[in-house]
């Protein structure tokens, strides 16, 4: 049984995938959640991390001058659970290049399109306007570029004729749960690196778009 894994959930919204990564833990997953942060104080997600008794806190961003020292405040808050790996779902802020800095190759995002595909908003609505044959989600360690990190992970589904921007989104909803929880304990095991050639799992490169997950 390797050592167990300190690891914060940064939140803004619902936290459906912060509910998969709570499911994920126990025994015998390393990973073990230590807080959830929000910048909104409504966010859903802190009921459902309050419901699993892990400690939130929430940093409201409209109270800070700038987004450096609102940073700078998440950073200090983070690091007093001794964080090894800062997990952000549905986490709306862009994070300043100090911060993404900071916690360079232990800070996890998930997308939802296949990256490189369509960084940024409104995913589905763009995948369906290029008549995209397929689309899906990525987990990707954070750099300075938006969207723009290394791909761990995706989960690929193909897009049906029927499909709007909202089945779109709770189809691929239900694949992240699958996805997030996975790249969380190849992490937590020590299975999963952030190279100096890219993203590594056990010891090996992975692919430019990362592990694929079969359906
Ligand atoms: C997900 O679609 C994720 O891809 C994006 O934000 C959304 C968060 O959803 N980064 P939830 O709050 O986990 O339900």
């Amino acid at each position: 049984m390797p050592a167990t894994c300190n690891v914060v959930v940064l939140i803004s919204g619902s936290g459906s995938n912060l509910q998969a990564l709570i499911d994920s833990t126990g025994t015998d997953n390393p990973a073990r959640i230590r807080a959830v942060i929000s910048n909104r104080a409504d966010a859903y997600g802190l009921q459902r991390a309050e419901a699993a008794g892990i400690p939130t806190r929430t940093l409201d961003h409209k109270q800070y001058a700038d987004r450096e020292s609102f940073d700078q405040a998440l950073i200090e808050i983070i690091d007093s659970y001794d964080a090894e790996l800062v997990i952000l779902a549905g986490f709306m802020r862009i994070l300043s290049p100090a911060f993404v800095r900071h916690y360079h190759g232990r800070l996890l995002n998930i997308h939802p399109s296949l990256l490189p595909k369509y960084k940024g908003l409104h995913t589905h609505q763009r995948a369906l306007q290029a008549n995209e044959k397929e689309h899906g989600c990525s987990v990707h360690f954070v750099t300075e570029e938006l969207d723009g990190g290394p791909v761990v992970l995706q989960a690929v589904i193909a897009i049906h004729s029927s499909d709007t921007p909202e089945n779109l989104a709770q189809r691929i909803h239900t694949q992240e749960h699958r996805i997030y929880p996975l790249a969380m304990r190849w992490f937590a095991e020590g299975r999963l690196q952030l190279g100096q050639a890219g993203v590594e799992l056990d010891g090996q490169p992975l692919p430019a778009n990362g592990q694929q997950l079969p359906n």
